[in-house]
């Protein structure tokens, strides 16, 4: 049904203004005041939101929704996952596609829509994961990329023996990505290194979850990120490196992008906001802090944040891969490298992002709007249609009370998972209502869209074939 949303606060990742919003047939119709003739017009109903910012749907970058890993399989699928993104601002997901050497990738991506479909509460696509390049897979790619729209390819340089790919895959997933105008995405530690730190801990008796960090050095994942940026400038791919941890990874992309490489950095609110020392909690608590790469020492926190003030960071994924504490966490308890690595934190992304960076005066209403919807948008190939208030637009629309206070809590929270690694904190401002193609998914914190009405998007390659020509030319 057609809507006049009236009176709010527009925000987007350059403009603050007061303007209604006309919306018809899922897509933004018009901006501007004395909207109502047009309004009557088509029977729009009138939504006040007097007192509200207006903001773009959230676009969450990096989500695990009923995924295998660990031994186990992530508490939240496509249906629990995506309501509770939308709870919390949420409106378009890019998922990982798993793949298995020596299978059809086409099969994994065919995996991964049987268990989206019909499931999923909001928009969604999927990154593809690379874990071996050989003919079969060169001859997949083109099309995958052009008619399933998925435009990005991730590879691990860590998880020994379940995910990692060498470098040699990396470098020639790079050289195929730019080719097909497709971003290379890596997960960047050294796992080589990091699987001999794991057994020598273990050797010697050392099986707590604080183990996890200490076998998992911040140097090693600023080597990675380096190395990875370095093969980035040789190939002249488009890389981003997920989940940024520490100094060390945002020197590398910093160092990377001065040379004028095309390297960008995701980081998550855990990183922002819990340290190291959440990992030596007593009674195994502290595995329900285990991701991968670790929370770091506090120092780290500032060098985040402000990376993320000067654009050294350009966008805030959640990384949301939950496990239970209770039968999933605790597959690890008494050896930490068997805790499911990850955690629950779509539903709050959004929301710290805001709390923590605009009403603490650590970021701009604008820049908050960039790092949550705006720059993933534009990096993933779903601008304008997604990640920003215009005319012509996906009506993708979360109606924000900067007024309210909540306090995050797993009694309260949507997500199926029995913690929140955030329990107890207390935020600032909160969405009220959340708009899918312009139909509301949350209507006054309640939940009131549909399992399924989500959508698959395909996405745009980051450069035409044409320019890809033009680059590779002699
Ligand atoms: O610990 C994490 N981050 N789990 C999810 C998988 C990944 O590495 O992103
Ligand atoms: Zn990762
Ligand atoms: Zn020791
Ligand atoms: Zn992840």
């Amino acid at each position: 049904m057609a809507k006049l949303i009236k009176n709010g606060t527009i925000i987007t990742a350059a403009d603050t203004y007061q303007a209604d919003v006309l919306i018809e047939g899922g897509i933004i119709q018009a901006i501007g005041t004395g909207l109502e003739a047009a309004g009557a017009a088509i029977g729009a109903e009138i939504i006040d939101a007097a007192g509200k910012y207006l903001f773009p749907g959230g676009i969450d970058p990096h989500t695990h929704l009923d995924m295998p890993f660990g031994g186990t399989v992530t508490a939240d699928n496509f249906e629990t996952g995506t309501i509770a993104a939308a709870f919390g601002g949420t409106t378009t997901i890019i998922d990982f596609c798993l793949t298995d050497k020596g299978k059809p990738l086409a099969d994994s991506i065919q995996k991964w829509h049987a268990k989206s479909a019909g499931k999923s509460a909001i928009d969604y696509g999927f990154h593809l994961m690379i874990g071996e390049i050989n003919d079969e897979v060169l001859a997949e790619l083109p099309d995958i990329v052009h008619t399933e729209g998925i435009t990005s390819f991730k590879v691990f340089m860590a998880y020994k023996n379940v995910f990692q790919a060498d470098d040699g895959t990396l470098y020639r997933t790079m050289l195929t990505a730019s080719e097909l105008g497709a971003m290379v995405m890596v997960h960047a530690e050294n796992g080589d290194v990091i699987d001999y730190l794991i057994a020598k801990a273990l050797a010697e008796g050392h099986t707590e979850p604080i183990y996890h960090a200490l076998t998992r050095p911040s140097m090693l994942e600023g080597e990675a990120t380096g190395r990875a940026a370095k093969l980035a400038g040789l190939t002249g791919a488009r890389l981003y490196v997920v989940h940024v941890t520490c100094e060390e990874a945002v020197k590398a992309i910093a160092e990377a992008r001065e040379q004028g490489f095309d390297v960008w950095g995701e980081t998550c609110p855990q990183y922002l906001l819990l340290d190291q020392s959440y990992l030596e909690l007593p009674d195994f608590e502290g595995a329900k802090y285990v991701w991968s790469p670790p929370l770091r020492e506090a120092r780290h926190q500032d060098v985040l944040w402000n990376a993320l003030r000067t654009g050294g960071l350009q966008t805030i994924g959640s990384d949301q891969c939950s496990f239970n504490f209770n039968g999933q966490k605790e597959l690890g308890k008494g050896d930490f490298s068997k805790i499911p690595n990850g955690g629950p934190v779509i539903e709050d992304r959004f929301s710290l992002l805001y709390s923590e960076g605009v009403a603490k005066g650590r970021l701009t209403l604008n820049q908050f709007v960039d790092l949550v919807s705006t720059r993933s948008a534009k990096l993933f190939g779903l601008f304008p249609r997604k990640g920003t208030i215009a005319v012509g637009s996906d009506a993708d629309i979360v109606i924000f009370d900067p007024a309210a206070e909540r306090v995050i809590s797993e009694a309260t929270h949507h997500m199926n998972v029995d913690y929140n690694p955030f329990e107890g904190t207390a935020v600032t401002g909160a969405p009220i209502s959340v708009l899918s193609r312009g139909e509301f998914v949350i209507r006054d914190l309640n939940f009131v869209g549909r399992a399924g009405a989500g959508q698959y998007v395909k996405r745009a390659p980051y450069k035409q074939p044409v320019q890809a020509e033009l680059a590779t030319a002699p």
